[in-house]
């Protein structure tokens, strides 16, 4: 069967106006003339080097760092920032006597893949000169490491054991313009550190900034002098190649449809490149790569020369298969990369030259008043239309499909909401407070969070026996749940509990694991509850091959127990990894479990946690992960979905859970995420528990439940 021809209209705006514009067709001219890219003349990497915009700027750049304290850099993507200032200050002798020039990137693959990129326009090895640090993986090195690339809660993470950052001489927040949580913790955080250390130099780097906001921010001089200004701003002209941009004649009503259409049209009539396309999250990413396939074999069937190779890449994605993307292709070959925004910054993809865009993203939303954290699919910004438009000029010139109008376009709000405004605090005000940040309230933010999240974090964290705290609940107890969930980790002033909240703060996980591992010894079953945890951070335990669904599916009800997840997850670790491909394990998940759980045992061995096992008893485990996840209890309702006990908000178990179409539990709590899909809130990771286990974490306000003990239920699989 032969590709079906697209329906898809684009137009380029130009000289005429929409409207009376006739609809062009997808190889209407670029503005710039064609380059055919060939690899066999394609520049060494140093000339490369030299042709990037920002060469031009590199001793003003320097000039810059050596004068303020602080320097803002906006120039366009893919002029040369992210890879090239670090070594311009490297060059300069900003390492020398043992300093380090650090680099934050909002994401993890970011941070590999310039490091990647850095080592080898310095013809070296990642891991030695220039090292890379994320959460679990350590790539570089403590005595040879002279350019750092890491993930921006990796620097938090490091002003624990180092307050003043004393071993880097340089910090550069890259992709400011993100705004992601850590992003805006670690400019507060630097500024202060500014204040105490004349010496440091701090660059914020982005394509799309509001450059002004930040020179007020981190501007110290208070004299009035703009020649007294402690920070400085640099406008770099220019990107290395053009991309056009072309919008949909009418609106699209469905992208995901869309972009498969958009892919085949480029294929068929456009000259040699990759294509990049972008949409909100895995589950469209699968599709469009699984009807893409499909397309791609009718395509070879019917003797196309060029063929399509499809490939995913979302956070989920185990490393090695996000990697592959990178990999060059050969020329017969045309790479067509489907992703969610994880692609949009600091990457270069080789070899992109068109970038189709759906104009979504899924981003982190908490709603104060209900205490709910969930996943929506929003429209972006103005400044993530740009991003993802300049993942296609990098190599050569580019163009971009948007796959909605222009009109449209004007009516994206021109920058993300700061994750800081839609997150729960309660993780970010444990590290401030470890950090020696007494007063979090009068922390100085870029853009400070609500006042009604931060007094929700506050309660949750407070410990339960404050005397305090209780004349507070007792009043409020049976209104609002909030209160009673209490962590420990703060005491009835507020302060970081000693030892209990400080450990906290330690691991690198949320308060609520923290809470959970660090007790675990005591409650008799340390060893089960850090195999737990660790699985929790792979996002697929199982796979589904979309060919074998049903025997995937077979094979998986073999480790479901009637507890729920979280113990189906222990029961796979016990079979792993002997029968992985037969039992459609996610191998490469699991292998991450392995590595993440020797990082917990080895803070747990720090904060000596007792290694106890709960000898096959689930209670013990179960009531051990209540113990941190206390505050996402729901109880059944008659309608057959759940409701929350702090806020009677319904909630549904998630199709991936052992749990969903079985007999549902009275009680189920433990679930450590809630996403939102077409308005309703969902629960992952959901355990069976049972109400009288939540005395032991708080006072009790609601009667226990009649029901009988779930044990007579339960397959002890264990
Ligand atoms: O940070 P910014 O967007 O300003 O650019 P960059 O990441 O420093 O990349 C500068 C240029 O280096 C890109 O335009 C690419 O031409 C090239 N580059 C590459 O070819 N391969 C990479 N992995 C990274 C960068
Ligand atoms: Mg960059």
């Amino acid at each position: 069967m032969a590709a079906p021809l697209s329906t898809m209209k684009f137009w380029k705006p130009g000289a005429e106006a929409p409207g009376i514009t006739e609809e062009r067709e997808l190889n209407t001219e670029t503005t710039g003339s064609p380059i055919i890219f060939n690899p066999h003349t394609a520049l060494s990497i140093e000339k490369q080097r030299q042709k990037l915009p920002v060469f031009k700027h590199r001793n003003n750049i320097l000039y810059l760092v050596e004068s303020f304290q602080t320097v803002i850099i906006v120039g366009e993507t893919g002029c040369g920032k992210t890879t090239q200032l670090p070594q311009y200050l490297l060059e300069a002798g900003w390492a020398t006597e043992g300093k380090v020039i650090g680099v934050t990137q909002p994401r993890r693959v970011a941070a590999i893949s310039v490091a990647n990129r850095v080592a080898e326009e310095r013809g070296a090895l990642v891991g030695h000169e220039v090292g890379y640090t994320i959460r679990f993986d350590d790539c570089s090195d403590p005595q040879a490491t002279r350019i750092k690339f890491l993930t921006d809660g990796m620097l938090v993470r490091e002003m624990m054991a180092d307050p003043l950052l004393k071993k880097y001489s340089v910090l550069m927040l890259d992709e400011a313009h993100e705004r992601t949580l850590y992003t805006d913790i670690a400019i507060g955080l630097l500024k202060k550190i500014q204040k105490k250390r004349r010496d440091l130099r701090v660059i914020v780097a982005s394509a799309t900034l509001d450059a002004k906001k930040f020179h007020d921010f981190f501007n110290l001089n208070e004299s009035g002098d703009p020649n007294k200004d402690t920070c400085g701003i640099l406008t770099v002209e220019g990107r290395t190649f053009p991309v056009d941009v072309f919008y949909t004649v009418s609106p699209v009503p469905d992208y995901v449809k869309a972009t498969v259409e958009t892919v085949l049209k480029i294929h068929e009539t456009e000259e040699d490149g990759d294509v990049l396309a972008f949409l909100t999250g895995q589950e469209e990413v699968e599709k469009v790569v699984s009807l893409l396939q499909d397309q791609a074999r009718s395509l070879s069937r019917i003797g196309m020369k060029k063929h399509l190779r499809i490939l995913p890449m979302y956070s989920g994605l185990p490393y090695a298969d996000q990697m592959k993307v990178f990999e060059r292709t050969p020329p017969t070959v045309r790479k067509v990369v489907v992703a969610t925004n994880i692609a949009e910054t600091s990457i270069t993809i080789n070899g992109v030259v068109f970038v189709i865009d759906c104009a979504f993203v899924k981003l982190r939303a908490y709603n104060p008043s209900t205490a709910i954290e969930s996943l929506v699919v929003t429209p972006i910004s103005k400044a993530s239309a740009s991003q993802r438009a300049g993942r296609a000029g990098r190599n050569r010139p580019g163009k971009c499909f948007r796959l909605y109008t222009e009109e449209d376009f004007e009516k994206l709000p021109a920058s993300t909401v700061p994750e800081m405004q839609r997150t729960n605090l309660a993780p970010v005000i444990l590290q401030l407070k470890a950090l020696g940040i007494d007063n979090v309230l009068r922390f100085s933010f870029l853009s400070p969070p609500p006042a009604q999240t931060m007094v929700q974090a506050l309660e949750l964290l407070l410990r339960s026996r404050s005397k305090h705290l209780q004349a507070k609940v007792s009043l409020h107890m049976m209104q609002n749940f909030n209160q009673l969930c209490v962590l420990a980790g703060l005491d009835h002033y507020g302060r970081l509990t000693d030892p209990m909240g400080v450990r906290m703060a330690e691991f690198p996980l949320s308060p609520m694991f923290a809470k959970m591992l660090l007790e675990s010894g005591t409650f008799g079953c340390s060893k089960e509850i850090v195999t737990i945890a660790a699985m929790m951070q792979i996002q697929n335990t199982f796979v589904l091959p979309a060919n074998q669904k049903k025997a995937a599916a077979r094979e998986h009800r073999k480790f479901a127990v009637a507890e729920g997840d979280h113990l189906t997850m222990l029961n796979v670790t016990r079979r792993a990894p002997s029968g992985v491909q037969e039992h459609f394990l996610n191998y490469k998940g699991l292998l991450r479990a392995v590595t993440v759980r020797e990082q917990l045992r080895r803070l747990m061995n720090k904060f000596k946690v007792p290694r106890t096992s709960s000898e096959g008893d689930p209670d013990v485990i179960l009531k051990c992960i209540v113990l941190g996840f206390f505050s996402n209890a729901a109880r059944i309702h008659h309608s057959g979905s759940y409701r929350t006990l702090r806020d009677d908000r319904e909630l549904h178990i998630h199709p991936s859970s052992v749990l969903y179409g079985e007999k549902p539990p009275k009680w189920s709590g433990g679930f450590s995420m809630k996403c939102c899909r077409r308005q309703k809130y969902y629960m992952r990771d959901v355990t069976a528990v049972e109400s009288s286990w939540f005395g032991r974490v708080g006072p009790h306000f609601y009667k226990q439940a009649k029901h009988g003990s779930l044990a007579s239920k339960r397959s002890r699989v264990l």
